[in-house]
């Protein structure tokens, strides 16, 4: 069965159970400055699964496009890959587990055909502050007992700690910040049979192979998170208001047990590029280790690169643009140790990326020639940087353990490919040197994007909601004043100061400045209700709210009023959180002030703005 019926099937099951399509959320958040890629299908949905109401009901359904690079360095073995599909559905305090369970076991075995057999579930042992999921554990018995399987716990059900079965963004419990919502989830397993075990012992504590041993014997393809808990100030978890449910489930990884073959490359979605790979390299995919790797990090990253490039990720030496410089580099120097030199690959399989996601994302379309150019480009430069890299290690008189990481960190030199330099001179690498380094500046890593997490959204919710409605108001402003074609080309709000992309071609005058921030202030002043209203998205469109430019929205949507519905300063299609009042935004002897303006790119101007003490 390939994807994109497994993906149209799961959306029409859902819709069938009373759930309404939303679109897939652009691949980079809005507003959320705490990741730089929306990496699950909950992201975009937290205030709702906080409790504010969404504009289509309680029960949502859709294909996300997720990007993770907390895996990139495993990519290469048969399962991970950096971009993948997330079918995702949820109950914003609607139905819980005695439907959800039920209704994925059903998904799974009936519409896309897995043998019972050969699924197996994990459910969340419990801690001091939440009971074991024995409620679970009694549904998933009866789904098995009516296929004639009697499952028994150990043995097709399994209860593991908040390490493998709590899910929140920051993880577990102890991890979360204050506000954060999560809760115990029950996971999926696809076992594909002794034969594929990739190690001969379990390596999970020395216990015999079960389904999160990490053998490779078992895939999770299925996620159902009870998100009913939220994470308090005083540090205890504490029951939401409503009992939600978030599904996630691997577009890829469904595939792959549909074809009986745990390798995620080997389905439609990527056995194309595995094709063109073959052939431009001259070289068979699965008979060898390192050119199977190889293959597979090109496709993976490929396909994760074009899709950031069609959401309006260009390569740069920042954030979102350097996670995808990182890639396009890495799949170059891939290409590199499979020895291919003909660049015309690069056009072959963006036209097959372009082919399979054409349905599902049409915006892919009229993005291919700025695909195929970017690629080029980047192809150019990245030669000269390795030429650098290159003088590095002629004058380096030892290749060891630290050269190559600074190599691999600083110009995406693999390690193989270090290797086989260094055998050329002759020479032997310590890769436990190399190892060290790594593990060093994972850790270095890891700490910054904690730091990154609790000093984001969640932790100063009121300055980011103040900023968010300020942002209204700056755009408003910035079309009255300066031109009214002004459309937004992009947002991120950090709890110190707003950032908005526009559509302009000059910079602004002084005095244009001036008068955009006074009558931003002018606004503040006034103390206007700022007001969420539902609507269908025609309504909106027809009395001129404001929609981000290129971005999907559903048939129904929820639009930010800032005056009256019927006599308004700003009107824009928002999810929110905004204050309830514009007075909010700035405390006595405060002001809103423009930071800093730049050109980003072909008639697109950045503004970053915020709120200043004035005396
Ligand atoms: N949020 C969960 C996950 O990302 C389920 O959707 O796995």
């Amino acid at each position: 069965m390939n994807a994109s019926v497994i993906r149209s099937r799961y959306l029409a099951f859902f819709r069938e159970r009373g759930h309404k399509e939303i679109p897939s959320a652009p691949l980079v958040p809005e507003n959320d400055p705490t990741t730089l890629f929306t990496s699950s299908g909950m992201q975009p949905l937290v205030p709702y699964l906080l409790g504010q109401p969404h504009p289509l009901g309680k029960r949502l359904v859709n294909s996300q496009k997720c990007v993770r690079f907390q895996d990139i360095d495993e990519v290469g073995d048969n399962r991970h890959t950096t971009f993948f599909e997330m079918l995702g559905n949820w109950s914003l305090g609607d139905y819980f587990k005695r439907d959800q369970l039920p209704w994925i076991f059903t998904f799974l075995t009936q519409e896309i055909g897995l043998d019972p057999r050969r699924l197996y579930v994990t459910v969340f042992e419990g801690d001091a502050s939440v009971s074991k999921d024995t409620e679970s554990i009694a549904i998933w018995k009866e789904l098995f007992a009516s296929v004639g399987i009697d499952a028994k716990e150990g043995e097709r059900i399994f209860a593991y700690p908040a390490k493998k079965n709590w899910w929140s963004r920051a993880g577990e419990p102890q991890y979360m910040p204050p506000g954060e919502p999560g809760g115990p989830d029950s996971e999926v397993f696809f076992d594909f049979g002794e034969h594929r075990r990739l190690h001969e012992q379990s390596l999970w504590n020395d216990q015999p192979c079960h389904p999160n041993c990490d053998c490779g014997r078992f895939m999770e393809i299925g996620n159902s998170v009870f998100m009913q808990y939220q994470k308090k100030a005083d540090g205890s978890i504490q029951e939401l208001p409503q009992k939600n449910v978030d599904f996630g489930g691997g577009l890829e990884r469904i595939a792959a047990a549909a074809n009986d073959n745990p390798d995620v490359f080997l389905i439609d979605l990527f056995s194309p590029m595995i094709s063109i790979l073959e052939q431009c390299s001259r070289t068979s995919y699965g008979q060898n280790q390192e050119p199977t790797k190889s293959m597979r990090i090109i496709a993976d990253h490929l396909r994760a690169l074009i899709m950031m490039i069609v959401d309006g990720v260009l390569p740069s030496n920042k954030h979102q643009g350097y996670a995808l410089r990182r890639l396009i580099r890495r799949s170059l120097l891939h290409a590199k140790i499979l020895r291919i030199a003909d660049m015309t690959y690069l056009s072959e399989i963006t036209e097959q990326v372009v082919d399979a996601y054409r349905d599902p994302y049409p915006s892919i379309v009229e993005c291919r020639q700025t695909i195929i150019d970017t690629l080029h480009e980047e192809s150019t430069r990245f030669a000269k940087t390795l030429e650098r890299g290159m003088k590095e290690i002629e004058s380096a008189d030892v290749i060891d353990g630290k050269l190559a990481f600074h190599l691999y960190e600083s110009f995406g030199f693999p390690w193989e490919m270090t290797v086989e330099i260094a055998s050329n001179r002759g020479q032997t690498i310590d890769r436990k040197q190399f190892e060290d380094e790594f593990r060093k500046h994972q850790e270095l890593s890891r700490t910054a994007s904690a730091g990154m997490f609790k000093g984001g959204l969640v932790d100063h919710s009121e300055e980011t909601t103040r900023l968010h409605t300020a942002h209204h108001l700056f755009l408003a402003a910035l079309q009255k004043i300066v031109d009214p074609s002004i459309r937004q080309r992009g947002s991120n709000i950090t709890a110190e100061r707003l950032r908005i992309d526009v559509n302009l071609q000059r910079p602004l005058t002084e005095e244009d400045r001036h008068r955009v921030e006074e009558l931003v202030n002018k606004k503040i002043r006034e103390g206007l209700p700022v007001i969420r209203v539902d609507m269908e998205k025609k309504e909106a469109e027809k009395i001129g709210a404001q929609m981000e430019f290129g971005k999907k929205y559903p048939d129904r949507v929820s639009v930010y009023f800032i005056g009256s519905q019927d006599n308004f300063f700003s009107a824009e299609f928002c999810g929110g959180p905004h204050v309830n009042n514009t007075s909010e935004i700035a405390n006595e002897g405060q002001v809103f002030k423009i930071f800093k303006e730049e050109a980003i790119g072909h008639g697109v101007r950045r503004f970053k703005a915020g709120i200043v003490s004035v005396v």
